[in-house]
């Protein structure tokens, strides 16, 4: 009989969310009419300028290896986009391209991470996370934050929550799956109780683009220089499949870290850092800002109807495209109203319990990365299966 696979591959469970995309597409087969608000994936067709400058570089050949921190022009370009839209200056040594915000997150973690070092989680929080940490012998340390903290760290959390064996935190904002940001002010509060403990601060900021508040875009990298910041051309740039994303090591990390990369991929995708070099373009970033107004206004609209489906949204999203809706006690559990409202209603939608296990149960989250009309189908669907 074959060994077992590793335990460490036996306890990682399934990503709930591509789970239940798996279930619903396999209803879909069988002739459903299946709505996915269940994937966090931009609904619009990648840019045109992009997929052309990705057709361009494969008829050009363009299909060796990079650099393993990426084409030059490219660093170059995303280092002018911290110098558009921040007003910082980056110098391009300090970014790594990586195949998308996954690969990030793979290389910072396996380079801050020594057997049984912690990492501050937030719980709810992207599930991946916890599962890199494991991977490299860390210990996930989530953190429970609800509705009071915004779903978000503070100060006051990280300094109670920082252990002995605690060397990093990772915080994402807009966060996922809540969609809600930290403001400058609770984010150098919390850069301070980071450096204060010797620790790392590790920021994902995959979602910054898309923010439907009056702050906009707030890097770490405004309060801080010794920031690791994880970032991807997946959401706000939408080529979610083209694998591509970067980081932003502080000075000293990059050689390091490049090593890391080298090993554990030698490369990102080259053909998608090419296309990628048209995702900057002028009339490019108009169109990526004009999908981002159309997603705020299908918040509004699934903000104001949302408590028709018996469902209530303790605190409004400020970015990425999901809501975190909590369920009344009479609803029963998250997993059971999901699975019930995919077989019965098909709408697929991710239970809390993807996300972490504080009051994990009593809450589920929507994309509204859908157009209009798909999204008040949802809403029709879910009032009539409201229990
Ligand atoms: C918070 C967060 N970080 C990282 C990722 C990974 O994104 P990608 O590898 O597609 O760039 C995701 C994907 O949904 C995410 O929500």
């Amino acid at each position: 009989m074959r060994r077992p696979f590793s335990k460490r591959s036996q306890a990682i469970p399934a990503f709930k969310a591509m789970a239940i995309l798996a279930k619903a597409n396999q209803m879909a087969l069988g002739g459903r009419d299946i709505i996915h608000l269940e994937v966090g994936q931009p609904d619009f067709p990648v840019a045109e300028a992009i997929r052309a400058a990705g057709i361009e570089a494969i008829r050009a050949g363009q299909t060796g290896y990079s650099d393993a921190n990426g084409l030059p022009a490219l660093r170059a370009q995303i280092s002018e986009h911290y110098r558009c839209v921040y007003g910082l200056d980056i110098q391009e040594r300090r970014i790594i391209l990586t195949a998308g915000a996954s690969g990030a997150l793979a290389l910072v973690v396996a380079l801050l991470t020594d057997p049984g070092d912690g990492w501050l989680l937030t719980d709810p929080g992207y599930p991946s996370n916890r599962r890199f940490v494991e991977a490299f012998s860390g210990i996930a340390q989530p953190c429970a934050v609800g509705p009071k903290e915004r779903f978000q760290f503070s100060a006051k959390t990280v300094a109670n929550a920082w252990q002995t064996n605690t060397v990093s935190l990772l915080l994402a904002s807009p966060g996922n799956p809540t969609g809600t940001s930290l403001s400058s002010s609770a984010l150098k509060a919390v850069a301070k109780v980071v450096e204060e403990k010797n620790g790392f601060l590790v920021s994902d900021e995959i979602y910054q683009g898309l923010e439907y508040g009056p702050t906009k875009r707030i890097s770490a990298l405004s309060v801080t220089n010794d920031a690791f910041v994880v970032n991807s051309f997946s959401k706000y740039f939408g080529m979610t499949g083209w694998r591509l994303g970067w980081v932003v090591a502080p000075d000293g990390a990059e050689a390091p870290l490049i090593r890391l990369a080298q090993n554990l991929t030698i490369c990102p995708s080259v053909p998608a850092q090419y296309a990628a070099l048209s995702a900057f373009d002028p009339s490019v970033l108009e169109q990526l800002d004009a999908q981002r107004d159309i997603l705020a206004e299908r918040r509004k609209l699934m903000l104001s109807c949302i408590t028709e489906t018996g469902l209530q949204v303790p605190v409004s999203p400020d970015g990425a495209f999901y809501l975190y809706a909590k369920l009344p006690e009479h609803f029963g559990s998250a997993d059971d109203y999901c699975r019930d409202l995919l077989e019965q209603e098909g709408v697929a939608i991710t239970p809390g319990t993807d996300f972490g296990d504080h009051d994990a149960q009593h809450y589920v989250r929507i994309s509204y990365a859908q157009p209009r009309a798909v999204l008040q189908q949802a809403l029709e669907r879910m009032v009539r299966f409201r229990p």
